[in-house]
């Protein structure tokens, strides 16, 4: 028995180096940990259960039936982030640079599975120089089961993406079915074709980071989602990414423990919104006075900062925050604001988040490069969000709630379940000097008459009454309690029910 034990330490031992010494000198060299390491990093110490450590692959063209190396490029299992339950595959660049095998993606489809059947998230390390050139289709196929997967546990349990390495060619279409991706900056990037192909076809030069570096993924494409300085950084906001989610479909978010009163009183709120209409301010400043301890947890801050998107807790249950950002184009909905948003909205309603809603858009943004770009598409897909969406829905409009953005955000008429506004607050089709350009346009040469018409349009619609007569509105509600009215409100919303009707699925314009 001693010495099947030891036998078994050994190949333990073997496993555990993966590629070798040389190897991971290289990996660390580079600034990136092991992938063991990051597993270390990410779960609760002691916490995690390794599966499938021996599995090799079963090649044998080109040399590989004598080139085994135990766990074939990925190390797989479970363990705990905060004492709760996540499943995890960390990709191996010391073994075959961390290329997916059949073997290899078949250990991840496991994973994928068995998180399926218990209803707990997967976290993915993704390091890898792409399909396993020796096997093939075998590889090619190894990563369709994994698409496949991917796709299945869409809206079932959450899926994270962590680019620590390469991602590219066929590879980028895992991380980018799953919910969230972030890289780590200098050394991730992802790509469909790398720099040299791209030489090639279209005569760029352009190199690996600005093509796909995180950067370039979480400023211009919108790709990704949070990029961070180094693998510790990025692991360690993932735990406390992971404390917002619930772990499937089947569960709310857990409540976190807090001090914070929901009644607390900001009477700084009650100067935010400037006396000019035209002056900005800042809608995070609101954001972090909602939230308990002041805690948000932002999502792309840097791709269409127009509109803001993240986690806050109130009296410690999670909440997804959607709000207009009136410093960025003035809060405008443009292509990629609405891409942005809808997207979140879609993740917070699969996963049983309130959606809280803050409103100050002057509207859809004009010109050509949004119409070429296909807003009409892109807006109606935040509309559409919106419109299905059946977790709790509150929304608040502090100031402009402008034309078919006033629809779109949330409104009463979108199935919001509780709608406020600030006696700031102006609803109407368009701005009064817009409005009144158009309706009165043969008076537009008598100065006096035109600002008689403006002031009278101000007057009836820059206000939130009008909606509230008609119960568009459901309270005026005064900025320094806006804490404690949203906290009541998702009390008496915490068992709400509403079912769509059936259907295989709605068709979102996408
Ligand atoms: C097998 C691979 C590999 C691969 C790297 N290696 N990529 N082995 N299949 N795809 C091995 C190398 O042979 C090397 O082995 C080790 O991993 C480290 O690679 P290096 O090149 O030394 O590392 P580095 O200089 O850091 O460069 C990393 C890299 C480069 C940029 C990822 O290796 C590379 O370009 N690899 C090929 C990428 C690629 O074209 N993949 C296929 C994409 S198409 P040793 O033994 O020397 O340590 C694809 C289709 C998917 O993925 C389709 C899905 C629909």
């Amino acid at each position: 028995m001693q010495d099947i034990i030891q036998q078994l330490e050994e190949k333990r031992a073997a496993a555990r180096l993966g590629g070798g010494k040389k190897r991971i000198d290289n990996q660390h060299a580079k600034g990136k940990l092991t992938a063991r390491e990051r597993i270390e990093i990410l779960l609760d110490e002691d916490s995690f259960e390794e599966w499938d450590m021996y599995k090799e692959h079963r090649c044998t063209d080109f040399g590989m039936a004598d080139n085994k190396i135990p766990g074939d490029g990925v190390i797989t299992g479970y363990g705990t982030i905060s004492g709760r339950l996540v499943f995890v595959y960390s990709q191996d660049f010391t073994v075959f640079g961390g290329s997916l095998s059949e073997t290899h993606a078949e250990k991840i489809v496991k994973i994928l599975q068995q998180a399926m059947k218990v209803g707990a998230p997967v976290i993915g390390m993704n390091d890898s120089g792409g399909a396993r050139i020796q096997e093939g289709v075998a590889s090619l196929g190894g990563y369709a089961d994994v698409f496949q997967q991917n796709v299945l546990a869409s809206g079932v349990i959450p899926q994270i993406s962590l680019i620590m390495g390469p991602c590219a060619g066929g590879a980028v279409y895992s991380p980018a079915i799953t919910d969230f991706i972030f890289m780590v900056k200098d050394s991730s990037y992802m790509f469909v074709t790398g720099p040299d192909v791209v030489k090639t076809v279209t005569h760029e030069e352009v190199t690996a980071e600005e093509l796909g570096g995180a950067v370039t993924h979480n400023t211009r494409s919108g790709v990704a989602d949070l990029a961070f300085e180094n693998d510790i950084e990025a692991l360690m906001l993932t735990r406390r990414f992971m404390n917002f989610l619930p772990s499937s479909n089947r569960e709310k978010a857990p409540v976190w423990p807090t001090e914070d009163e929901a009644a607390r009183q900001e009477l700084s709120l009650d100067s935010l919104v400037p006396d000019d209409p035209a002056k900005p301010y800042d809608i995070k400043e609101l954001i972090v006075k909602i939230a308990d301890e002041y805690d948000f947890f932002e999502i792309q801050p840097d791709y269409a900062p127009n509109i803001v998107i993240g986690f806050i807790r109130v009296e410690g249950q999670t909440v997804a925050v959607i709000a207009n950002q009136p410093t960025v184009l003035a809060g405008c909905l443009d292509v990629d604001a609405s891409r942005k948003a809808a997207r979140f909205i879609r993740f917070a309603d699969s996963f049983n988040i309130p959606v809280l809603t803050l409103v100050d858009v002057p509207g859809f943004m004009p010109g050509t490069s949004q119409e070429f770009g296909g807003i009409i598409k892109h807006g109606a897909k935040l509309l559409y969000a919106y419109a299905e969406a059946t977790v709790p829905k509150i929304t608040l409009i502090t100031r402009k709630a402008y034309g078919g953005a006033y629809d779109v955000m949330a409104s009463k008429h979108l199935r919001g379940d509780v709608n406020y506004a600030w006696p700031s607050a102006e609803i109407a089709v368009m701005g009064a000097k817009g409005a009144v350009e158009i309706i009165f346009r043969a008076d537009i040469g008598n100065a006096e008459k035109i600002q008689a018409r403006t002031d009278e349009y101000q007057e009836k619609f820059a206000n939130p009454f009008v909606a509230s007569a008609r119960g568009y509105v459901d309270d005026v509600i005064m900025p320094h309690n806006t804490r404690r009215r949203i906290a009541r409100s998702l009390r008496m919303l915490a068992n709400k029910e509403l079912e769509n009707p059936w259907r295989k699925h709605g068709n979102i314009p996408l």
